[in-house]
């Protein structure tokens, strides 16, 4: 089995080498090796390497920074996203795409399944939703796995960061910490989001929309509290509310995902997120 990889310098992608790569031969993509902004250039890669399966994870995610650059995230997000589904239809080749629960508005207040309508509320959910679509619009072979909070170890020379190692440096520089408590998600280690994906694949299931994410909810003020006992961190720790912290995006006040579709097809049961954040603490 041939697994061809796009934004394999990232963050999930680190993780993905380390386990489809046990058992399939694996293509990785970058930026500078197959840019998902040209079709051609994929189209190329593709013709060369035909491979079964392609995991699309390249995505522009500096979800703050996507107010200010609309066109860039969009272009990546949204047409990179049409690009690569429309060469997957045409070659054959089943696709599965990373997406978020950032599509969703957050009003529903309750876990949200598959069937539930998307409706983003920042630039970088809805290019994320704007690809889901391209992708249901042009491939019937397509898994859409929604994920939230994702966090893992970080590549070499990995310039971005993830919200654990935010915390982590933050606590060293100083002494009171301030973190929103009214957005309730649940994070999600890449480990566990890549088994899962090496199940699918491994079991290829019925094609469609899947949710994945850490179970049980929790704010980010209830992440970082627990980041901080698990590592024995002191720091005075302080519960805010969204609209007395400046960000850019409109983030979701309820993001929770419903697992149960992905939990029953596939026979898993998802971890507790503070399971996954152990196990991250241990391996970073
Ligand atoms: N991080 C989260 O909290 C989160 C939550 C929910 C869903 N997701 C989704 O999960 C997936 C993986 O996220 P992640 O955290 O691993 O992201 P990441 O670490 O930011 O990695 C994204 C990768 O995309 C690549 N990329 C950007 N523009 C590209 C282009 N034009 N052509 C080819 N590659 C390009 C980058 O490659 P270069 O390094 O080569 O520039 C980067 O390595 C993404 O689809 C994201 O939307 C993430």
């Amino acid at each position: 089995m041939k697994v061809l990889i796009t934004g394999s310098k990232g963050q999930l992608g680190k993780k993905l080498i380390e386990i489809l790569g046990k058992k399939y031969q694996l293509i990785l993509t970058d930026s500078t090796s197959m840019d998902i902004t040209d079709i051609d250039i994929i189209k190329k890669v593709i013709k060369k390497e035909k491979p079964d399966y392609i995991i699309h994870a390249a995505a522009y995610t500096q979800v703050d920074k996507a107010e200010e650059n609309i066109e860039l995230c969009r272009e990546i997000n949204s047409y990179g996203t049409k690009n690569i589904a429309a060469v997957a239809k045409e070659y054959d080749i089943k696709l599965i795409y990373i997406s978020t629960d950032f599509v969703f508005d957050g009003k529903k207040n309750k876990p949200y399944t598959e069937d539930d309508k998307p409706n983003p509320t920042s630039v970088y959910g809805l290019t994320k939703y704007e690809g889901e679509k391209y992708v249901q619009k042009f491939c019937e072979k397509y898994y859409i796995i929604r994920v939230s909070w994702l966090f893992g170890e970080l590549p070499i020379e990995y310039k971005g960061t993830n919200f654990v190692e935010i915390m982590l440096r933050l606590a060293k520089e100083k002494t009171i910490l301030k973190v929103v408590n009214d957005q309730i998600g649940s994070p999600t280690y890449t480990g566990d989001l890549a088994e899962t994906i090496f199940k699918i694949i491994e079991k290829a299931p019925e094609f469609g929309t899947y949710h994945f994410s850490g179970d049980g909810t929790c704010s980010w003020y209830d992440f970082a509290k627990e980041i901080f006992t698990q590592t024995n961190t002191k720091i005075d720790l302080i519960p805010i509310e969204s609209k007395d912290y400046t960000q850019k995006a409109l983030r979701p006040h309820y993001s929770y995902l419903d697992k149960s579709k992905i939990e029953k097809t596939l026979g898993i049961k998802a971890r507790p997120w503070q399971k996954m954040l152990s196990e991250y603490l241990l391996k970073r």
